[in-house]
Formats: C-alpha cells, sequence, structure tokens
C-alpha cells in the first residue's frame, strides 16, 4: 500500500536528521509518497505565514506528518508554530516514551515510562497580556472537556500497551481550581479502568522521584507545561535529547516528531544524532499498519547500538548523522520485493 505522508525538514538540525530518517525508512522498501511543507520561519518569507494553509492542508489531507523540529525565537512577534500546529490539527495527545536503548551510557539503563502530555492548553494558550506596565498576566486554562479526554487517552493506551499503571501528575495543592480539575478529571475516568493501577503524584515529588526511584512509573499523565519540562528530564534520565521520540496524536490524524528542538549550537555540522526522530518515524509507521518495517529498522537500530561502534557525538562517539544512517541501512533485513505490509 502506497501512504502520502507530509514531510516537514523544519529548522537547525531538522532537515540533517529528516534526512536520515527518510532515507532509512525507504531502505525499509515502505512506500512512501512524501509531500514537502514548510513552516516557522521559512514559510514567513515564502507565504507571508509561519503556519500556512499549504501546509495544515497537506497534513489534514495525509492525516500523517513526519516533523522536523521548529525555532521559535523568544520574545515578541512570534507565537510559537508548534503550539499553533497542534491547536490547528487539535492533536490533543502527546505520547513521548522514555526507554534506554542498549549500550548507551545513562543514569537508569531498566527506564521504561510513557509520558503522556495534554497538548492543547493550560499555559500553552497563549493568553497573556499586560496588565500594566511592568505587570504581565499569563492565563492558565484548564477545562473538563480536554483532561477527561487526556485521561481517557492514557488509559487507553494502557490498555492496549499491556501497562499496568497510569500516574496524575500535578500541583493540586497549590493550583486548587485549575490542576484540582484536571486530578477530578483523571480520578472519574479511572474508575471505568478498574484493571489498571491509578495514583497521582505532586509535580515536584514526581521530579525527585523520577531521580531517585523511577521504576515506580509506568505512565504519567499530566498538563501541557508539565509536561514540556518531565519530558526532558526523562530524556536526561535515558541518555539525553537525542533519544526521546514522540507522537501528537489527535482525532483526525497524527504528527510525529522528536522531542528535543532545532539544536542551534550543532546545526549544519552533520553531528546530529537522528534517533529520536527515527524512533518517533518506528512509532509512526507502526500507527500506519507498516509493523514489519518498523520492526526491522527498530531491529536494525538496536543492532547498531548494541555493537557500540558507530555512535553520535552526542553519546560520546564520532559517527556523522549520515554515517550513523549508514550503518542502520546496513544492518536491516533487504525489504521482500516490492511488498510494503
Ligand atoms: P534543543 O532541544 O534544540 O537543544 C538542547 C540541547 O540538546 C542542545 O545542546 C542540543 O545540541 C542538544 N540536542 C538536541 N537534539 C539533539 C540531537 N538530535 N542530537 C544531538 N544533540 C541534540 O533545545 P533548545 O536549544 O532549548 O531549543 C532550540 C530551538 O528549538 C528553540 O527555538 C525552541 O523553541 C525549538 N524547539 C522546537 C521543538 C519542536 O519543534 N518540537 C521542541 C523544542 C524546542
Amino acid at each position: 500500500m502506497k501512504h502520502k505522508i507530509t514531510l516537514i525538514p523544519g529548522d537547525g538540525i531538522g532537515p540533517e536528521i529528516v534526512a536520515a530518517t527518510v532515507r532509512i525508512i525507504e531502505a525499509s522498501g515502505v512506500d512512501v509518497e512524501w509531500e514537502t511543507q514548510i513552516l516557522g520561519a521559512q514559510a514567513l518569507e515564502k507565504y507571508g505565514s509561519t503556519l500556512p494553509d499549504a501546509a495544515i492542508e497537506s497534513m489534514k489531507r495525509n492525516k500523517i506528518a513526519l516533523k522536523g523540529p521548529i525555532m521559535t525565537p523568544i520574545g515578541k512577534g512570534f507565537t510559537s508554530v508548534n503550539v499553533g500546529l497542534r491547536k490547528a490539527l487539535n492533536l490533543y495527545a502527546n505520547v513521548r516514551p522514555i526507554k534506554a536503548l542498549p549500550n548507551v551510557p545513562c543514569r537508569n539503563p531498566e527506564l521504561d515510562l510513557v509520558i503522556v502530555r495534554e497538548n492543547t492548553e493550560d499555559l500553552y494558550a497563549g493568553l497573556e497580556h499586560i496588565v500594566v506596565p511592568g505587570v504581565v498576566e499569563s492565563l492558565k486554562i484548564i477545562t473538563e472537556k480536554a483532561s477527561t479526554r487526556i485521561a481517557r487517552y492514557a488509559f487507553e493506551y494502557a490498555k492496549d500497551n499491556a501497562r499496568k499503571k497510569v500516574t496524575a501528575v500535578h500541583k493540586a495543592n497549590i493550583m486548587k481550581l485549575s490542576d484540582g480539575l484536571f486530578l477530578e478529571c483523571f480520578y472519574n475516568v479511572a474508575k471505568d479502568y478498574p484493571e489498571i493501577e491509578s495514583d497521582d503524584k505532586i509535580i515536584d515529588n514526581c521530579c525527585m522521584q523520577l531521580v531517585m526511584r523511577p521504576e515506580q512509573f509506568d505512565i504519567l499523565v499530566m498538563e501541557n507545561l508539565y509536561g514540556d519540562i518531565v519530558s526532558d528530564l526523562c530524556a536526561g534520565l535515558i541518555g539525553g535529547l537525542g533519544l526521546a521520540p514522540g507522537a501528537n496524536i489527535g482525532e483526525q490524524g497524527a504528527v510525529f516528531e522528536a522531542v528535543h528542538g532545532s539544536a542551534p549550537d550543532i546545526a549544519g555540522q552533520g553531528i546530529a544524532n537522528p534517533t529520536a526522530l527515527l524512533m518517533s518515524a518506528i512509532v509512526m509507521l507502526r500507527y500506519i499498519g507498516e509493523k514489519d518495517a518498523a520492526q526491522n529498522i527498530e531491529n536494525a537500530m538496536m543492532a547498531v547500538f548494541a555493537e557500540g561502534t558507530v555512535r553520535t557525538k552526542d553519546l560520546g562517539g564520532t559517527a556523522k548523522t549520515n554515517e550513523f544512517a549508514r550503518a542502520i541501512v546496513d544492518k536491516m533485513k533487504p525489504p521482500a520485493a516490492g511488498v510494503s505490509s
């Protein structure tokens, strides 16, 4: 079966890791027609908008996108393209599996958990204003609808993936109304899943527990801002941002991207680690039903890590992005002729 997928190379290291990932997917024999679109500063120049209709329409039509990171400059005049995209496509669940890879030196080699981050509201609603000069107000929006939807997604994910426990992460002791509502919705949904254990942790304690005793966690579900921060913390526990994949799931489509950003400090040098985007692509291939190709790529990637001789600079190696991609392609089984499962 032929798949039409929107491809967004992105900024900074984006085009380098996207090229490496596309090369590996194509070597797996999956039949993909890529529809390349641009977002962010590049799109502003061409279309006069950082989030052009052409890209949104492409993603709505194809329902699947593989996306490199987009830079959002700090300061006035630029709203986040990533946040805008998630809102435009209603990609309400951000799923971030955190699992250590073989032979990668890290704090927690046994770690295997999933962060489910609410993706559409909270302080990312972008509602900020100046009250009087020197005083600004930023509004945190939490709704019953979005909180219930993300809690249900987390429990359904647990059921589908044989996970045993879902933990809600919050600060309801201080934000009694907003985080209180999130927590109330979580426990209401939990009643429908008696076979799955449920509990909750206050965010600050949760961060400490993640560092000290992360094996107690299985699935963590949380609001947008907490999810953003805790994902990076967990990426650090398994060896860094180059290893943390992500999927943004909505009712009408999904966008697959790494947790990390555009890494301007190493852009253009060909040394970025494409693993996080590649792992996002593996999740994407499973999502579109290409399970054999996904497994083929994952086995090859695991073999490269297990061997430990070809690794990128962030993991202490000397391999360039394209050398790492070639090592994975070399370990892949040749695809059955013309077959896309
Ligand atoms: P970053 O994630 O781009 O980089 C943080 C550190 O991790 C840097 O030292 C970088 O070199 C390293 N790093 C990240 N990915 C790596 C990879 N694949 N291989 C090797 N090293 C890697 O975070 P930063 O610097 O805070 O953000 C840069 C830009 O990215 C900002 O404009 C931000 O808004 C944007 N961003 C975009 C995201 C997206 O499009 N989904 C997500 C996060 C940030």
